[in-house]
């Protein structure tokens, strides 16, 4: 290499290290983000980043483009550990032409999710971006594509993780929207398709970025984003817990994490945990709690459809995916909210050999017409059609209420579910005690002397009948009626016998799931 062309390549890889430069650097800082190098070096393990293409720069000469090239082009990429296990990742640099994609810039994202797929490991992608780079017009809008179509063909075979750190506005959307977990950081970030100026003139809606498209709307109301995140930091710190619970590809297992944390732990305070009566709420994470080792459950979605509750824990150092009714809130009814929310983590899980608890006190699905119009009926059937469809190791346990179709949803033995446990308090019946008793004695206590001495008679003698787990466990829908202090070790016994589970499906290209 002559002197000539040392320097120029030392040059090149400062100006590369440099981004957009100093003052744009500060600006980024100003508005309370780190620069894409910033956010690599909290994300991954110390010292270990591999970078690609730090030399890649555009090949546009419009609009005076040729005298604006950037080593790098706006997004650095590359190879990095997370734990000591490998993840391919991409951050895109704000400082350089606003993170905007450009068909270089698209190349080089597509090289890392081509290498990720090939080396069977994680694409993480943090997103800060004002979206197709303008001076490239329809070459940009091809680097998107591509980019998407990368996307679809990793889903289900290594675990993509997106960030969104910045603006990540128009179809640029729907690359994030198509990864397995999108995270957001408050206040810096917002996702839209179109956003509020044109919306404005469209329907003349008046909406601030935040309220339409920031973290916190994402997170409670369109369910798009799995975690709302304080900042930065907060967000790269998330992502590499949950990296701690996931393979590194759909043919690898989980990680194990060795726990002290015994298997036979019993924890007496469960018994107490579901109230004597039946429509008093409590709150399932507390036995999601105590279930998992060292008490850790890490919540996905967690302020979205928060009547139904999803996320990981770790039982004897395995990680196992959790979708659990929540009695705490609107009774841990299923409605659309909650079964969509319910169903894509379910497919995560079997897509990536991640075991499956489902937890269930569920007194049916919401009724309405609201629920009815917006097609309960389609949307429900998706955690119905995930959950039978998954051939992971799956385990109930009934807590309490387990009425009607929704107790046929929530993994019940009929869908192919391994082991189903009731603690003594479960109620597994077609509807609860006062609806069964109006629709089959409705004459009958009408014309009683005294209608409500004898509507209370009947609910007792149903209660007696029909709401507890024997009718269910002398048929064997459930394996075993436990004591809810040993759930712990009944459902880690359970899982460690379905660990090597082989189970079958016909030939076929893809099911149909009802979308
Ligand atoms: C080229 C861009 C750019 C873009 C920003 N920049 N967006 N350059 N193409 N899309 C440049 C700016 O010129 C500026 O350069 C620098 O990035 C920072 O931008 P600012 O506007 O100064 O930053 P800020 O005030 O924070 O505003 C950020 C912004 C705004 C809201 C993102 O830049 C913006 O509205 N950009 C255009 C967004 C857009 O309409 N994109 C196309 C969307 S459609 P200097 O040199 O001054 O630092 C799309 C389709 C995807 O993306 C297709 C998928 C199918």
């Amino acid at each position: 290499m002559s002197d000539n062309v040392r320097k120029r390549l030392q040059d090149l890889e400062s100006a590369s290290l440099d981004g957009g430069g100093k003052e744009r650097i500060s600006k980024q800082h100003a508005a309370g983000k780190l620069t894409a190098r910033e956010r690599l070096d909290l994300l991954l393990d110390p010292g270990g980043f591999d970078e690609v293409d730090r030399l890649v720069a555009h090949r546009s000469h419009d609009f005076g483009m040729q005298r604006q090239r950037i080593p790098g082009d706006g997004v650095v990429t590359g190879f990095g550990r997370i734990d000591g296990r490998q993840v391919a990742v991409f951050a895109q640099d704000f400082t350089v032409f606003g993170g905007s994609l450009s068909e270089a810039h698209a190349e080089k994202v597509c090289k890392i999710m081509d290498l990720a797929l090939k080396f069977g490991v994680p694409i993480i992608g943090l997103n800060d971006s004002g979206g197709a780079r303008i001076q490239e017009g329809v070459v940009s809008l091809a680097g998107y594509a591509d980019i998407f179509l990368r996307n679809t063909i990793a889903s289900g075979v290594v675990p993509q993780i997106s960030a969104i750190l910045g603006p990540c506005a128009g179809g640029a959307v729907y690359s994030p929207a198509i990864t397995d977990f999108v995270f957001m950081a408050k206040n810096t970030s917002y996702m839209f398709v179109t956003g509020p100026e044109v919306i404005r003139t469209v329907t003349h809606e008046d909406v601030t970025m935040e309220r339409l498209g920031g973290a916190s709307t994402h997170s409670q109301i369109s369910g798009v984003a799995h975690f709302a995140c304080e900042d930065d930091v907060d967000t790269l710190g998330s992502i590499r817990r949950l990296v701690g619970f996931i393979p590194s590809n759909n043919a690898a297992d989980p990680p194990v994490r060795p726990t002290q944390d015994s298997p036979d732990r019993e924890d007496g305070a469960l018994d107490a945990l579901v109230p004597e009566d039946p429509n008093k709420p409590y709150d399932i994470k507390e036995l999601l709690r105590s279930l998992a080792d060292e008490g850790e459950f890490f919540e996905v979605h967690a302020h979205f459809a928060r009547n139904i509750v999803v996320g990981f824990v770790r039982l004897a150092g395995r990680p196992v995916g959790v979708v659990a009714n929540q009695p705490a809130h609107l009774a841990g009814v299923l409605d659309i909210n909650a079964s969509v929310k319910g169903a894509r983590f379910v497919r995560f899980c079997d897509a990536f050999n991640v075991p499956l608890l489902i937890v269930e006190d569920v007194p049916g699905f919401l009724p309405g017409v609201e629920q009815e119009h917006g097609g309960i009926i389609r949307q429900g059937a998706k955690l119905l059609f995930a959950l039978a469809e998954a051939t992971v190791p799956k385990v109930t346990v009934i807590t309490r209420k387990a009425y009607g179709g929704a107790y046929c949803v929530m993994g019940s033995k009929h869908i192919r579910t391994d082991f189903n446990f009731a603690f003594p308090s479960a109620e597994i019946a077609v509807m609860g005690p006062q609806g069964a008793v109006n629709i089959l004695y409705k004459r009958e206590i009408d014309s009683a002397p005294d209608p409500e001495a004898r509507r209370s008679e009947l609910v007792r003698e149903y209660v007696e009948k029909f709401a507890n787990p024997l009718v269910a466990a002398e048929r064997g829908f459930i394996d075993a009626v436990i004591a809810p202090r040993t759930t712990r070790r009944r459902v880690i016994a359970a899982l460690q016998l379905a660990a090597n589970k082989r189970d079958w499906m016909p030939a076929k290209k893809h099911g149909n799931i009802p979308l």
